[in-house]
């Protein structure tokens, strides 16, 4: 294929949610060791959020669920276990499920080392299967918006099964004032990001594109490499209140609050982001 038929390729717009390359964007062992560093950086918004709304979140996560020994939680995609192990200390019978291997041995580590009942699933979330049920689920940072609208029913289906009677899910998303901020666009550069991709030389094209009618957009990256080239597919999904709230009702969720962010901040129609709390009628 000639340079021109190539960068065709590479700049092809493919259909909402058309792959999913999630697990490529963060267990690839280079990428996921950047991944682990923005995540114990307390200071920035990146992978996970700064140290000290983790901390006005767990307090408030405690207080709204009643949160104390033997609570049962489950962390969809939690990371190097952030949340997880903050709860885990209050108490709670918490399980952490990302498929970062170097997250899962990095919240282990912190576990073991101050004696925490925290357990850790190492697997795609999507995949996980238990027995248990929980009084909690949590799924933080907004990585709902990454499925697609056939893996978010399925997750939320599974959600169902998993909950104890009486017992509540929590998620933040993005929100249709996100996506008006967010424009198409084009670039080429070599090494991004200091070498965030791959440790050697590297070309990378990126292009936004921006599903306006159905509220997504896709950042998807093609990185070249010596010997192997790959394109991952970042999706972003925003959503309006009421479209949350038909995809939970959809699952059989039939009471929904509305919250500024997972810290229970309260729900602001000017944000980027809101939270929610979904329950089953009993
Ligand atoms: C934005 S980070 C948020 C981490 C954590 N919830 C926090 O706020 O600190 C998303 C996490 O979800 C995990 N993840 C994404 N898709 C996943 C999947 N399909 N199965 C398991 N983990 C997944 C990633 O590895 C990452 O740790």
């Amino acid at each position: 294929m000639g340079l021109f038929e190539r960068l065709e390729d590479i700049n092809v717009r493919p259909e909402p949610f058309e792959r999913y390359t999630a697990a490529e964007l963060w267990t690839d062992d280079h990428i996921s060791e950047q991944m682990l560093a923005y995540h114990l950086n307390t200071d920035l918004d990146v992978a996970s959020r700064r140290g000290s709304f983790i901390d006005q979140s767990v307090g408030w996560i405690c207080s709204k669920f009643n949160v104390g020994v033997g609570t049962r939680i489950a962390d969809f995609g939690c990371g190097p276990g952030l949340y997880v192990n903050r709860l885990a200390k209050l108490g709670a019978s918490v399980v952490g499920i990302d498929f970062s291997s170097r997250s899962i041995e990095y919240a282990r580590t912190v576990a073991a080392k101050e004696g925490l009942t925290a357990s850790y699933v190492n697997e795609n979330y999507l995949e996980f299967e238990t027995t248990d049920c929980f009084e909690l689920i949590l799924m933080i940072m907004c990585d709902f918006c990454s499925l697609s609208p056939a893996q978010r029913a399925a997750l939320l289906r599974k959600f169902g099964a998993l909950l104890a009677p009486g017992g509540a899910i929590l998620l933040d998303v993005y929100s249709m004032n996100a996506l008006k901020q967010r424009e198409e666009s084009v670039s080429y550069e070599f090494n991004q990001a200091n070498g965030f991709w791959s440790p050697g030389k590297n070309h990378v094209f990126r292009s936004t594109h921006k599903y306006e009618d159905v509220g997504v957009v896709l950042d998807k990256y093609t990185i070249v490499e010596a010997k192997r080239t790959r394109t991952i597919y970042n999706w972003t999904q925003h959503f309006l209140p009421e479209a949350l709230h038909r995809e939970f009702g959809n699952a059989g969720f039939t009471q929904q609050e509305l919250y500024g962010n997972v810290t229970g901040a309260p729900f602001d129609s000017r944000a980027c982001e809101f939270a929610v709390v979904a329950t089953r009628s009993r």
